[in-house]
């Protein structure tokens, strides 16, 4: 059996979010928590959860963009935790980024050409003399034709842009490519085309892919493993058939509720959870996700729950596990028959919303963060 492309154990990621007017940090935020799990080579692991779950801290400790406070990376077979930027070349050249706004990741003072030449340049990926032909290559690649290297970003719309994205990850041959939000910001009859060319580019050059997204329909459609976060920790990991037709954990439930039904008639009863949103700066103590959880118990709010699955689904590899971090996993009936809770909080329905919403984006992130969302509910007259 061949070792998983990207293995990653108990890593962490703390930010300081308040010092004290000598610099002494006075707050800190866990943005990456005991995060643990594993990517093949050729797959897609898709990572979920509400605005500010540490969706994009994780891909970016990934790529060792940003340092780990703690654990371990594993990528290719070589620890890549402790290696210096010095040191990190292999790894910038195998794993790649692509976030959800190409406009402000392509410099709109150099033409495609010169985007796309940069990094073969870089990596020494190709001779010189080969490099014309290389972008012309990588242009066809996602759909462009080669008199696109003459132009500049300004002069391409939205879904071609992110073309010209993908096609400058792809120029140095990665193995893994982290999506942060890839279509998030594309009008919906662009956004199937830039899906299914990731997927076409995957299968042709047998990527694998971290595909980060608020977007539960679209993460449906890509992934092959579902990773649902909270909080910084993962609470359920597992096959997409598994994470999407027998979600295990009560915040997946209120999740997947909140994905519109496209059947016309059909209905699905919204979970809503009691509660406030907890903060990230003071998570509440024991199952972090007790204060709105519609089935909490008494152990919940002292004992925080482990990622656990293995021996419940009897699956030997990580890569076949559905794992749940809740105490009552086994013991909960299937999320359809716990389905509507009376007095829900009116936060849970912007949480719910905001995986709903479909950005335009107009919104500069181009997220519906739950904070945006409250003001613009404020915002609404009465
Ligand atoms: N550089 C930073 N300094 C301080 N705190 C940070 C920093 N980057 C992220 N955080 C905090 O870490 C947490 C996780 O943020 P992150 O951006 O990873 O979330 P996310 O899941 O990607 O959210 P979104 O869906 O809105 O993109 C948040 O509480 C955020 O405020
Ligand atoms: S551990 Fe308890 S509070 Fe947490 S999700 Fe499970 S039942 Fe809910
Ligand atoms: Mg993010």
């Amino acid at each position: 059996m061949n070792s998983p492309l990207l293995e990653v154990e108990n890593l962490g990621r703390q930010f300081v979010a308040r010092r004290s007017a000598f610099g002494r940090p006075t707050a800190t935020v866990t943005a990456v928590d005991a995060v643990s799990f594993s990517l093949d080579a050729g797959t897609t692991l898709a990572l979920v959860g509400e605005s500010g779950c540490g969706k994009t801290t994780l891909g970016r400790l990934l790529l060792r963009l940003i340092d780990p406070t703690a654990g371990r990376i594993c990528f290719d077979g070589q620890d890549v935790t402790t290696l210096k930027q010095s040191e990190l070349t292999p790894l910038r050249r195998n794993a790649q980024l692509v976030f959800q706004d190409p406009y402000a990741s392509l410099n709109p003072r150099m033409t495609i050409g010169q985007i796309l030449a940069e990094p073969l340049g870089l990596h020494d990926v190709v001779p010189r003399s080969y490099r014309a032909e290389r972008v012309r290559e990588l242009l066809r690649l996602v759909g462009l034709e080669p008199r696109a290297a003459r132009l500049y970003p300004h002069e391409f719309s939205g879904g071609q842009r992110q073309r010209i994205a993908i096609a400058r990850a792809l120029a140095v041959k990665p193995k893994l490519i982290v999506c942060d939000e890839p279509v998030s910001a594309l009008d919906v009859s662009i956004r199937a085309q830039v899906l299914n060319l990731l997927r076409d580019l995957q299968r042709r050059f047998g990527l694998a892919y971290i595909f980060i997204s608020h977007d539960l329909a679209v993460v449906r459609h890509v992934a092959d493993r579902v990773a649902v976060m909270h909080l910084g920790r993962i609470v359920e990991i597992g096959k997409r058939e598994a994470v999407f037709g027998n979600p295990r954990h009560p915040y997946t439930w209120a999740l997947l509720s909140a994905i519109p039904v496209p059947a016309p008639g059909a209905k699905r009863e919204r979970i809503i959870l009691r509660g406030e949103m907890p903060s990230a700066l003071h998570p509440p103590d024991g199952c972090a996700f007790h204060t709105r959880c519609p089935v909490a118990v008494a152990r919940c709010r002292i004992e925080r729950p482990e990622l656990a699955g293995a021996v419940r689904t009897g699956a030997m590899r990580e890569g076949d596990m559905h794992a749940t971090a809740c105490h009552r996993a086994d013991e909960l009936p299937p999320a359809d028959i716990v389905s509507r809770h009376e007095g829900g909080s009116p936060i849970l329905e912007q949480l719910v919303n905001a995986f709903r919403r479909r950005p335009d984006g107009q919104d500069g992130a181009g997220v519906d963060t739950l904070e945006n969302t409250a003001e613009k509910t404020a915002e609404k007259p009465q």
